[in-house]
């Protein structure tokens, strides 16, 4: 079967009611509104409360999604969940998606790729869709963040906040569509962002538990060089494979990891900061689910046309990196 082009068809997103503001923070552990502001540029975080997790947010995500493209569950056949906050460890959050959303016919899985998990779903999706193989695909990036953070920690608990995003792919005529993707991982970088305790290698006990190994633990500092430096390398890298250059790109949605890494990165590939968005300060670091809802918020404020470079460009813990172009 010939290659058709696959776009993103409509969005969707759904976040937490609660708010975990800085001066919350500043409550909790020893930091200030000043400081986070500065360094980080986040003023406040979604936060699910008791008794919400992570499907519920990528089911409403994912509905706004279907209802935005008026098409029939039924005709999705790929449900990816790009997630590292699973609602449990089996079944996949995926399965759990599908089922709520109907659709019965779909491959359903997780993708597990941290803060890139929802541009690695986007690649694969793409791929998918390009050949035939599905026609329908859904991509989710949802996170449940603040049930990993220790509220100790004030390295992590000023950053992580709580959502999901949600794209449908499916195929599309004439330039409109993804016009290239790349992933990438190192995993000799793991031990900058893990959580060690809760898996096979260290199973959840009752001192696991007391000691916080199933907390995220982070070395903020080593990341950011890192995130700065393959975030700028892998947007160069599908601008040039389809013939672009920074200065064509319309609009630019990074991870939003952190507002001074997005600065940096910006400022790397020469981008004007009026192409940059930017609600870190609203959101914090939702992980897979940042860009998803960026582009759903980008759309919903019309700062997309019909017609538009589109640049999105991930890095996350792992470590993986990624970037997708599309043209609008
Ligand atoms: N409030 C007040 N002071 C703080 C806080 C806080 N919340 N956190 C750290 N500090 C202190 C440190 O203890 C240190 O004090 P010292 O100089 O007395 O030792 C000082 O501030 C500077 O600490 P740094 O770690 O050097 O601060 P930095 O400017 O690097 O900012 C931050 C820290 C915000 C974590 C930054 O490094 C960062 O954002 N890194 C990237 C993190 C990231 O992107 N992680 C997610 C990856 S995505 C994923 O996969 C989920």
């Amino acid at each position: 079967m010939a290659n058709t082009n696959c776009a993103i068809l409509s969005t969707g997103s759904s976040y937490p009611e609660g708010v975990l503001t800085n001066a919350d923070l500043e409550r909790m552990v020893e930091t200030s509104d000043d400081w986070i502001t500065s360094r980080t540029g986040i003023k406040q975080r979604h936060k699910a409360a008791d008794g919400e997790y992570t499907s519920m947010f990528a089911v409403r995500a994912a509905r706004q999604c279907i209802e935005r493209a008026r098409i029939d569950p039924i005709d999705i056949d790929l449900v990816i969940c790009a997630t590292v906050t699973p609602d449990q460890i089996l079944p996949s959050t995926g399965c759990i998606i599908q089922t709520e959303l109907g659709c019965h016919r779909a491959a359903a899985f997780d993708l597990a790729a941290a803060c890139s998990g929802f541009l690695y779903g986007l690649t694969l999706a793409n791929q998918m869709v390009r050949t035939g193989q599905s026609r329908y695909a859904l991509v989710i990036g949802a996170e449940i963040l603040t049930r990993y953070v220790d509220y100790t920690d004030r390295q992590t608990c000023v950053i992580f906040g709580d959502g999901a995003g949600a794209a449908l792919l499916g195929p599309a005529e004439g330039e409109r569509g993804i016009l290239a993707t790349r992933i990438r991982s190192d995993g000799r970088y793991t031990e900058q962002l893990f959580s060690p305790g809760g898996g096979t290698r260290i199973p959840p006990t009752a001192e696991t538990l007391a000691e916080g190994l199933h907390f995220y633990k982070m070395r903020g500092n080593e990341l950011f060089k890192v995130a700065v430096r393959s975030m700028a390398d892998v947007s160069r890298e599908v601008l040039e494979e389809a013939g672009y250059t920074a200065s064509d790109v319309k609009l630019f949605i990074p991870h939003q990891a952190n507002q001074r890494i997005t600065e940096a990165v910006a400022s790397k590939l020469k981008v004007d900061e009026s192409i940059v968005y930017s609600n870190i300060a609203m959101h914090g670091n939702t992980s897979s689910a940042s860009i998803p809802i960026a582009l759903d918020e980008c759309i919903e404020m019309g700062r997309v046309r019909e017609g538009d470079l589109v640049l999105m460009a991930s890095f996350g813990g792992g470590v993986t990196w990624g970037a997708v172009l599309m043209r609008w």
